[in-house]
């Protein structure tokens, strides 16, 4: 159970303590923040409401331990990381259970979360372990007018405090996305989880304490956005924020001044079928990538552009497989599980309405019971209708029908998102050259949006997002290119010849 074993000390009366200078704390406020579980629409855990002054201490602490840890051997900084990956697994059980209770995710898939979780953190330790090893060597006489008169050799360094912001429907996975690779890079990491998903980060974190890490390095600050979200996105003893959300990314990037940013602020993916595409791959596909999690996934599908010719066969295989689809609570593992808050329930179900005062076609009953929002599948969906450009973050999938593949990569593109996308075809060369004209940081071929592996890179374009993350990318962008140049005082340059020719120019 949440807060219980190795846990208690996390938990103060009904209230999860935050994590600072490597210990559990109240916080000053005497205030705390109410978690509603999604399905029981009750409060299920409470945790403290964090103060300014707070941020302050731990963002101090941050920069101090950043110092040390700097100078740790790069292979202890691995085998720590090692560890807590190891202690998260061990811990999968509670830890998934916070996240069924909190973001309502089903279970099968909260405690795959966190699995996944540990192999991401021990792959980045073996990454870094290999690339922050390596530098360049450069010459100079391979720029024009120089002779071979400068070495410079390059290596990474830390950027300093990486402040971490991860999501409500990866709070485990997305945060460790980020803390691996600040941590193996050498900087110090402040962790803000969402509000729902937080008690999921507190034992997360608790795994890394666990495991040993130095005081003030991991830091975790719980509380409301209005009280310390802008003052910890634009605190100066911040140096880099790795962010992952909705639009609330776009104010953070506009204020967050000179430092390197890493976002990913969700995506309206396209998933294109043409006619000759193998109908029951797509619709398999389009069950898994637009209903998985009930589509509250940044990759998600989240509208279908299929050719008219081979549209009514695809929708009646996908109504097919969206009547087998399983409703209810995610203790019971089900498919379609509450969506996280009842303002997201109301935003789907304003999506829904604007589509029907519209005309689509409704392929099933428009259902809600509370958060819980049964699957639906809008055919005949136009450009009109707000289905067609927004994202819902919920189980409701429009389908656009297309009379030519340009009107579909049209469609894709005349979106502010840039996220992934997916065609299916069974013609290659044609996959590769929509690939291409998709505007999009990542295209699937035959198979749905996804970020992982976790080691792939992952990015979107347009307000999908800046920089590009993935296990290699995050460890280089939470990082600096230093260079020391060797000034040489007469040109050398190697012979590469026998040892004797050498010793007579000596
Ligand atoms: O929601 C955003 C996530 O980055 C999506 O991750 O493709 O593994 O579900 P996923």
């Amino acid at each position: 159970m949440a807060g219980t074993g190795v846990f208690s000390e996390i938990l103060d009366g009904d209230a999860f303590k935050y994590y600072s200078n490597g210990e559990w704390k109240k916080s000053s406020s005497g205030k705390t923040v109410a978690i509603v579980n999604p399905t029981t629409r009750k409060t299920q855990y409470k945790v403290q409401a964090c103060t300014q002054e707070e941020v302050n201490k731990v963002m101090e602490l941050a920069k101090s331990a950043q110092k040390t840890w700097a100078k740790t051997p790069l292979w202890k900084r691995a085998e720590l990381l090692h560890k807590a990956a190891a202690i998260l697994k061990e811990h999968k059980a509670p830890i998934a259970e916070c996240l069924i209770k909190e973001i309502a995710k089903p279970a099968k898939d909260s405690v795959t979360e966190v699995v996944r979780s540990g192999d991401l953190i021990s792959y980045t330790a073996e990454e870094g372990v290999r690339i922050l090893g390596e530098g360049k060597f450069l010459v100079s006489d391979s720029f024009p007018g120089n002779e071979r008169t400068k070495y410079c050799l390059t290596s990474k360094i830390p950027l300093g405090v990486v402040l971490a912001i991860p999501p409500f429907n990866y709070p485990v996975n997305l945060a460790v996305s980020k803390i691996g690779p600040a941590l193996i890079a050498g900087n110090s990491l402040v962790l803000k989880p969402p509000t729902q998903g937080a008690v999921s980060c507190l034992h997360m974190v608790h795994c890394f304490h666990l495991a040993g890490f130095p005081k003030g390095l991991i830091s975790c600050v719980t509380g409301k956005g209005s009280e310390i979200g802008d003052f910890l996105t634009m605190h100066p003893g911040v140096n880099c924020i790795s962010f992952t959300g909705g639009d609330t990314g776009i104010s953070i990037s506009k204020k967050a001044g000179m430092i390197p940013l890493q976002m990913e602020l969700g995506g309206k993916d396209a998933c294109i079928v043409l006619e000759d595409a193998d109908l029951d791959l797509v619709a398999a596909n389009i069950i898994k990538g637009g209903f998985s999690y009930s589509g509250q996934r940044c990759t998600a599908i989240k509208v279908v552009l299929v050719m008219e010719s081979v549209a009514d066969a695809l929708v009646e295989k996908v109504k097919a497989r969206v009547a087998k689809l399983r409703i209810g609570p995610p203790e019971d593992d089900c498919d379609i599980t509450p969506v996280v808050t009842e303002s997201s329930a109301n935003f789907i179900e304003g999506l829904v309405m604007d589509a029907k005062d519209k005309g689509a076609t409704f392929c099933q009953q428009y259902k809600r019971e509370g958060n819980l929002i049964w699957p639906l599948l809008l055919d005949n969906v136009r450009p009109d209708m707000r289905i067609a450009w927004e994202e819902p973050f919920g189980p409701i999938l429009p389908v656009i029908r297309i009379n030519s593949v340009e009107e579909g990569i049209h469609h894709c593109n005349a979106s502010n998102f840039g996220l992934q996308g997916c065609v299916f075809t069974k013609d290659i060369n044609k996959a590769v050259l929509i690939s291409d004209a998709m505007e999009t940081g990542t295209v699937q071929i035959n198979s749905a949006p996804a970020r992982g592996p976790d080691h792939f890179p992952f990015q979107g374009l347009k307000d999908s997002g800046i920089g590009s993350q993935g296990i290699t990318n995050s460890i280089d962008m939470m990082t600096k290119v230093k260079t020391t140049v060797i000034n040489l005082p007469s040109p050398s340059y190697s012979m590469g010849s026998s040892g004797s020719s050498i010793r007579s120019r000596i």
